[in-house]
C-alpha cells in the first residue's frame, strides 16, 4: 500500500458531497488537505472540523474554479509555501438545469463547461506541472456515468463529462514516461447537493431523484478515491465506473 500519511491532497469542490467526504478521509488517515470551494463560511467550517479532529494541515482557498487567476493565484501560493499536491482530485462540478437543448437556459450551460471543462483545465494547468517537475503525483477527474452516456434532457451536462473522459484520457497519455497516475472515477446516482443545484434550489424536486432505492452516498466515493491513491505506484487505474447497485445504467433501475 502507498501511504497518503503526512503527504497533501488538494480537492477542489470540498464544501459539500464528494469532495467533503473525500477530505474527511484523507485527514482521517493522516493527509494534510488543501480544500476549495465558493462558501466562505462551509470552508472555515470544514477547516476547523478536521484540524480539531485529525491534527492535520488545512489550508483552505476560497474561489470560483471559472476564473483563471485565482487559480493560478492558489499554486503560486502553494509553490511559495513550498507545497507540491501529491494528489489533485478535480472534483468541483455540477449539472444546472434539466432542459431539451432547444429550450436550455445558455446561463446554465456556461456555469457546466465553464466548470467542469474549463474549471478542471485551469485547475490542472495550474497544478500538474509541479507535480510533472517532481516526477510524482497522482490525478483524480471526477467524472459521470453521464460521460459514457447520454439521457434526454442532460445533453450540455454529458457533453461536459464526456470531456472530463477525453481529458482523462488525454492526461494519462501526455504523463507516459512520468510516476503521475491519472484516474477518472465516475459515479452514477449519489445522494449529494447535486440535485438540489440541478434543480437551482429546489429541495421537492432533488429529494425525488433519491426515491425508491439505495443511492452512493459521498463516502462511498471518498472510499474508492482512497483505494485508488493507496494503491501501489505501479498500479494506475485509468478509469473506475461506480452506479448504485439498484442502478444498472441511466435507464436500467430497480425503484421500488
Ligand atoms: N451526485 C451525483 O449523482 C454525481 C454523479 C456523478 C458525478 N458527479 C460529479 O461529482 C462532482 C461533485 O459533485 P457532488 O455530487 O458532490 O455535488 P455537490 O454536493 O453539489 O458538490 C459540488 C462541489 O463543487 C463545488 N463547486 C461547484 N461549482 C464550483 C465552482 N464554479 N468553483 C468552485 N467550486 C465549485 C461546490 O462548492 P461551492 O458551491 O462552495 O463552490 C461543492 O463543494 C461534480 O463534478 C459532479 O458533476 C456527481
Amino acid at each position: 500500500m502507498n501511504s497518503i500519511r503526512g503527504k497533501w491532497a488538494l480537492i477542489t469542490g470540498a464544501t459539500s458531497g464528494f469532495g467533503k467526504a473525500t477530505a474527511d478521509l484523507f485527514a482521517k488517515e493522516g493527509c494534510n488537505v488543501i480544500i476549495t470551494g465558493r462558501r466562505a463560511e462551509k470552508l472555515e467550517a470544514l477547516t476547523n472540523i478536521l484540524k480539531e479532529k485529525y491534527n492535520v494541515i488545512v489550508l483552505s482557498y476560497c474561489f470560483d474554479v471559472r476564473e483563471l487567476n485565482k487559480c493560478v493565484e492558489m499554486a503560486n501560493d502553494l509553490a511559495e509555501r513550498e507545497i507540491v499536491p501529491d494528489v489533485l482530485v478535480n472534483n468541483a462540478g455540477l449539472a444546472s438545469g434539466k432542459n431539451k437543448i432547444h429550450e436550455g437556459l445558455i446561463g446554465d450551460w456556461e456555469k457546466m463547461i465553464d466548470t467542469n471543462v474549463k474549471g478542471l483545465l485551469y485547475i490542472t494547468r495550474s497544478i500538474l506541472p509541479m507535480m510533472v517537475t517532481r516526477n510524482e503525483g497522482h490525478v483524480i477527474n471526477i467524472g459521470s456515468t453521464a460521460g459514457h452516456i447520454v439521457y434526454p434532457e442532460g445533453g450540455v451536462y454529458n457533453a461536459s463529462k464526456f470531456a472530463v473522459k477525453a481529458l482523462n484520457e488525454a492526461i494519462n497519455l501526455d504523463l507516459v514516461g512520468t510516476n503521475i497516475r491519472c484516474c477518472s472515477v465516475d459515479p452514477g446516482a449519489a445522494e449529494t447537493e447535486f440535485s438540489k443545484v440541478r434543480f437551482h434550489g429546489d429541495e421537492e424536486k432533488a429529494k425525488k431523484v433519491y426515491e425508491g432505492y439505495e443511492p452512493l452516498q459521498p463516502e462511498d466515493i471518498a472510499n474508492i478515491i482512497y483505494f485508488i491513491v493507496t494503491s501501489p505506484v505501479h498500479v494506475n487505474i485509468t478509469n473506475l465506473v461506480v452506479y448504485p447497485t439498484a442502478q444498472r445504467s441511466f435507464y436500467v433501475w430497480d425503484k421500488k
